[in-house]
């Protein structure tokens, strides 16, 4: 299969209806990273879509609709808090897990009682969703446990020959996955962190907790038991306070002829001063929003990269930091 890399406009929005109709998948942009999308209403596109990533199939995927979707179809109990929550932030970077009405597919959502939906607030994907005017159940456009995409660049270089459309939106503005919320219960729960801060989901709920995956235990959120995020090379994690072993590492490995990077945020780098650097940028949404490019960039040019953790582990950096440590296999 030829794979095409095509600006959103009329002709492009065409045929990805004409390929979501026919039960297969179209990659398109939003603004945390590139989502792999079908038909959440058909069994036999959703389960494609866990084929062409080698996904494993316990692992659910989220529903994406526009913003004037009506979301009482497919979900039936929004509590108080989330409909606060859904002023807030949306259209934007936060997933909010209901009960399902089991309206969609259910291999949507692995067979769970619940429903993940996500509005994008990108102007691709709102464009791509109105014009469908369906669900569309998306995980990121890559190849199961590689890097995100945050370009149409990275959804082709994992994808290609396995997908007919990409609609190219450009760069990724926020770099990491959305936040996914349960909002099942009494309490708004954080199954992953994202953009949309635990700090944040508090200030407008008036409460707020975070799920921590325990090994053994049947997971809330099925995705956080997978290694996830690798890169094709070997890596390594180092808290930032012991980032002069980090040196120490890089120095040793260089010595022994081995093609070395250390990756770290910008101040960082600057003071650390060695050769061969991954340069996360300075702000908190420039680092989230580099880490995945830099991972990938990373991926073509080293045999080992060796994270330094930002000093910051909190806010954004909560994000960031899951992400890091599950790429590097890291329990830091
Ligand atoms: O930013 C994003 O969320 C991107 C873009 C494309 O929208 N999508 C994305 O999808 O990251 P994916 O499939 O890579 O991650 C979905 C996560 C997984 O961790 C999964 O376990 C969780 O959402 N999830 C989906 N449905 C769920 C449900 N019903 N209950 C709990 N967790 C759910
Ligand atoms: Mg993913």
């Amino acid at each position: 299969m030829n794979t095409k890399i095509l600006e959103i406009d009329k002709n492009s929005l065409k045929l990805s209806k004409e390929i979501i109709e026919d039960a297969g998948a179209v990659a398109f942009p939003t603004e945390t990273v590139y989502g792999l999308g079908a038909n959440a209403f058909n069994t036999s596109a959703v389960e494609n879509i866990f084929k062409i990533k080698g996904r494993p199939n316990d692992n659910p995927l989220i529903v994406h609709v526009h913003k004037d979707y009506d979301l009482n179809t497919l979900v039936d109990y929004v509590p108080d808090y989330a409909v606060r929550l859904a002023k807030a932030f949306l259209p934007g970077p936060l997933t909010m897990v209901y009960k399902s009405k089991g309206k969609v597919s259910s291999a949507v959502s692995c067979g769970l009682d619940t429903l993940a939906v996500r509005i994008p607030s990108h102007n691709g994907a709102q464009t791509f969703l109105k014009y469908l005017d369906l669900p569309i159940a998306a995980p990121s456009a890559n190849v199961s446990k590689h890097v995100s995409p945050t370009s149409a660049e990275h959804v082709f270089n994992d994808l290609n020959g396995k997908i007919e459309l990409i609609l190219d939106g450009g760069k990724c503005s926020g770099g990491i996955e959305s936040t996914v919320l349960d909002c099942t219960g009494e309490i708004p729960v954080v199954l992953r962190s994202g953009l949309v801060t635990r700090e944040m989901i508090e200030k407008v709920a008036g409460f707020c907790t975070e799920y921590a995956y325990k090994e053994g235990v049947a997971a809330r959120s099925p995705g956080m038991k997978y290694k996830h995020y690798s890169p094709a090379c070997r890596t390594g994690l180092y808290a930032y306070n012991e980032r002069q072993l980090a040196i120490n590492e890089y120095n040793a490995e260089h010595g022994k002829g081995v093609n070395v990077y250390i990756m770290c945020d910008g101040k960082t780098a600057k003071e650390i001063g060695v050769d061969h650097i991954l340069n996360l940028g300075f702000t908190e949404n420039e680092i989230a929003a580099n880490l995945y490019s830099k991972l990938r960039e990373g991926e073509k040019v080293a045999e080992l990269i060796i994270a330094i953790a930002p000093e910051k582990q909190d806010g954004v950096m909560a994000g960031v930091m899951n992400r890091l440590k599950k790429a590097c296999g890291s329990n830091l």
